[in-house]
C-alpha cells in the first residue's frame, strides 16, 4: 500500500498515531501536575520499564500536558557522559529568564539567578553563551556539595515559579545514567520542595535497576515518588494499536492478520510499530490479511537484527558477549546469576564486575537479587536466531 501514507511511527521516542493502553498513567500525570500547581501535595513519578516500552513518549507527553496548562517545563535526556550539575544548569537558567519576565516574579527569579551564579562556579560549569549577568550570593548553592545546592536552587526557582503563579515541571529521561549521589541529591531536593508545597514536580523515566537506591534517598523517594511500571500493552491495547491507524487512513486489517501482529510482537510497543509499518508496506491492497504479516515479518526480523538489536550487541566487548550470550544459550529469563556463571564454567563472584558493566551499559538488569535479564525484549530470541545458530 501507499509508503506515503504509512502512519506507524517505528523509532526511539517518535509520537505513534494511536497511544494506547495508557490513559491511567497519562491521567495520573495529568491530575499531578495541576495540584502541584495549585500547592497541593502530589507525587513525582519515575517510569520504570524495558527498551521500547513507550517511556520517552509518554514523557513527552507529560511535557505536553504541562505546557497546555501553561507551565514552564524541562526535558533533559541523561547521556552517560555528563553530569547532572552540567545538564540542569542552562535549563534552570532558561526558565529562570522566563519566570523574570512576569512582573510578579522579577525579585524572586533574580534571587534564583544569583543562587544559580553560585551554583555554576561551585561547579565549574562551562557557562559558554549562557553564562549569568547577576552577582552570585555567597553561602547559596555554592557550597559543591550537590545535595545541598540543589536544594537552594530548586527552593528558589520554586519561590520565583510560585510567584508568577506557574509550575516547572522537570523531565528527564535515562535516569539510570545518573549516578546514585546525582539522583540522590535530586530526590533529597524534590523533598524539600514538596515540603514547602513549591510547585515543582518531577517525572523520570528509566531501566527498572534505578529502582534499587540506597539511604536516605531510599526511603525519601519511597514516600515521595511513584514508580509506574511502563510494559508491554494489553492484548485489547495492542490491537487498537494497530488497527486504529490503519481505519483512519480509511483500509481496513483482518483478524487474523492483527492476531499474527500480536502474538509476534506479544504487545511490546516497539514492536507493534514496526510491524504495523512493514505490513502495511508489504500488502498489495487493504484489507491487510495474515499473509500480508507473514511476509513482512521476515523483513521486519531482519531490519531488527540488523538495527534495533545489533547495535546493542555491537556496545558489548567480547567478553561481556560471551556472558550475554550464556544467558541466551538458558533459555527464556529471568536468569539465575549462577546459572549463567555455571554455563561460563565460572564463579560468580569472578563475573561480578562484567555484570556489573554490562548493567551499567543498560543491556542487563537484576529484577530480583540473584536474578538477571535483558532489558531489550526478546533479545534472548535474537541472541539464539543469529549468533547461536551460526555456532556449529
Ligand atoms: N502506547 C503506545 N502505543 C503504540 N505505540 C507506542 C506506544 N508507546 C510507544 N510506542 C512506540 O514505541 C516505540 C518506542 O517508544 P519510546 O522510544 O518512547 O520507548 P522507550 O521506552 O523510551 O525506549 P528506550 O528505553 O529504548 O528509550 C516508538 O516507535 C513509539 O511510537
Ligand atoms: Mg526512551
Amino acid at each position: 500500500m501507499d509508503p506515503v501514507r504509512n502512519p506507524f511511527a517505528p523509532g526511539a521516542g517518535s509520537q505513534p498515531p494511536e497511544l494506547a493502553g495508557r490513559d491511567e498513567i497519562i491521567d495520573r500525570a495529568d491530575v499531578a501536575i495541576q495540584r502541584v500547581a495549585q500547592g497541593r501535595h502530589d507525587k513525582s513519578q519515575i517510569l520504570l520499564g524495558l527498551r521500547g516500552v513507550g517511556k520517552t513518549v509518554l514523557l513527552n507527553k507529560f511535557e505536553q500536558i504541562a505546557e497546555s496548562h501553561n507551565h514552564l517545563t524541562s526535558f533533559i535526556e541523561a547521556p552517560e557522559d555528563k553530569t547532572l550539575a552540567e545538564l540542569l544548569y542552562p535549563k534552570v537558567h532558561q526558565v529562570l529568564r522566563r519566570l523574570s519576565a512576569v512582573e510578579n516574579a522579577r525579585a524572586t527569579a533574580h534571587s534564583a539567578m544569583r543562587a544559580l551564579r553560585g551554583f555554576a562556579s561551585a561547579f565549574k560549569i562551562s557557562v559558554g553563551d549562557v553564562s549569568i549577568s547577576v552577582d552570585p550570593e555567597t553561602g547559596v548553592a555554592d557550597s559543591g556539595n550537590l545535595e545541598y545546592d540543589l536544594i537552594d536552587i530548586f527552593v528558589r526557582t520554586g519561590d520565583a515559579a510560585k510567584s508568577a503563579s506557574r509550575a516547572w515541571i522537570l523531565l528527564i529521561d535515562e535516569v539510570q545514567y545518573l549516578s546514585e549521589k546525582e539522583l540522590s541529591a535530586l530526590i533529597v531536593a524534590l523533598h524539600r520542595v514538596s515540603q514547602k508545597k513549591l510547585p515543582i514536580l518531577f517525572f523520570g523515566a528509566g531501566l527498572p535497576q534505578i529502582a534499587a537506591l540506597s539511604g536516605d534517598a531510599k526511603s525519601y523517594a519511597e514516600r515521595l515518588f511513584d514508580f509506574p511500571s511502563v510494559g508491554p500493552l494489553s492484548r485489547e491495547a495492542a490491537e487498537l494499536a494497530i488497527r486504529q491507524p490503519i481505519e483512519e487512513e480509511g483500509e481496513i486489517i483482518e483478524k487474523p492478520a492483527l492476531d499474527e501482529i500480536i502474538d509476534r510482537t506479544e504487545g511490546y510497543p516497539y514492536f507493534l510499530q514496526e510491524w504495523g509499518y512493514q505490513a502495511w508496506n508489504v500488502a498489495e491492497q487493504s484489507p491487510i490479511g495474515a499473509a500480508d504479516v507473514e511476509k513482512a515479518s521476515a523483513t521486519v526480523l531482519k531490519r531488527l537484527d540488523d538495527g534495533f538489536f545489533k547495535v546493542r550487541f555491537d556496545r558489548l566487548t567480547p567478553k561481556e558477549r560471551e556472558y550475554v550470550i550464556a544467558m541466551a544459550k538458558l533459555g527464556k529469563g529471568p536468569y539465575r546469576s549462577s546459572d549463567v556463571a555455571d554455563q561460563l564454567g565460572e564463579s560468580v563472584q569472578s563475573l561480578g564486575p562484567r555484570r556489573a558493566k554490562i548493567i551499567s551499559k543498560g543491556m542487563i538488569y537484576s529484577p530480583e537479587y540473584g536474578d538477571i535479564d535483558f532489558t531489550v525484549p526478546m533479545f534472548d530470541d535474537f541472541l539464539r536466531r543469529t549468533i547461536l545458530s551460526a555456532i556449529p
